[in-house]
């Protein structure tokens, strides 16, 4: 096991379609061995998620976790969650608004649009079936992961270019304003 390198915003793999994995490779040492990176490499940043991507992999493949993460205090908790070949589906027509980052794209923060309620088909890392309901934050943390595996990035995603900010602006300027309304899509549609 080891922490990996976490790749950065230009980088070419981060905008390359991630390929399924097959059913066969996932009790593979090599697979077990990269998703043990990955949690690795996702914990030792404080990230909530990571996608294999990001440290250079591209397989359908990503990791969750949120315990009192201190990047994102407002976030309800996640327990850690492997997801291989995952496939989100929209449940309802609801849609929030939340700050979104990424160990990817360093200091830098803004407002992406998410639906409310999704549902999340995927294997776990035995290689069974895994259907996990999301709403809220916690499915908007889902779906930023899994928009990894697609080449997509938050910044793509951005509603109105203006609310980019850094962390440190973020916290002088939109912190005090933003843990209102976070708590209020916490409060709306739960986790
Ligand atoms: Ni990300």
């Amino acid at each position: 096991m080891s922490v990996r390198k976490i790749l950065h915003l230009g980088h070419p793999t981060l905008r390359t379609l991630a390929k399924e994995v097959p059913l066969e490779e996932i009790a593979s040492p090599e697979f077990q061995t990269l998703v043990d990176d990955l949690i690795e490499t996702m914990r030792a940043a404080n990230g909530a998620g990571l996608a294999a991507p990001q440290i250079g992999e591209l397989v359908r493949l990503c990791a969750l976790e949120v315990n009192k993460n201190p990047r994102y205090p407002y976030k309800p908790d996640i327990p850690l969650t492997i997801l291989i070949n995952p496939v989100i589906e929209v449940i309802g027509q609801e849609a929030f608004q939340n700050y979104e980052g990424c160990l990817s794209v360093p200091n830098l923060r803004g407002v992406v649009s998410r639906a409310a309620h999704i549902r999340v088909s995927a294997l776990n890392r035995h290689g069974e079936p895994l259907v996990i309901e999301a709403k809220g934050i916690t499915a908007g943390t889902y779906q930023h992961e899994v928009d990894h595996l697609d080449a997509t990035l938050f910044v793509d995603r951005v509603v109105d270019r203006q609310t980019l900010t850094t962390w440190e602006q973020f916290d002088e300027f939109h912190k005090e304003e933003w843990l209102v309304a976070a708590a209020q899509i916490v409060e709306r549609f739960g986790s």
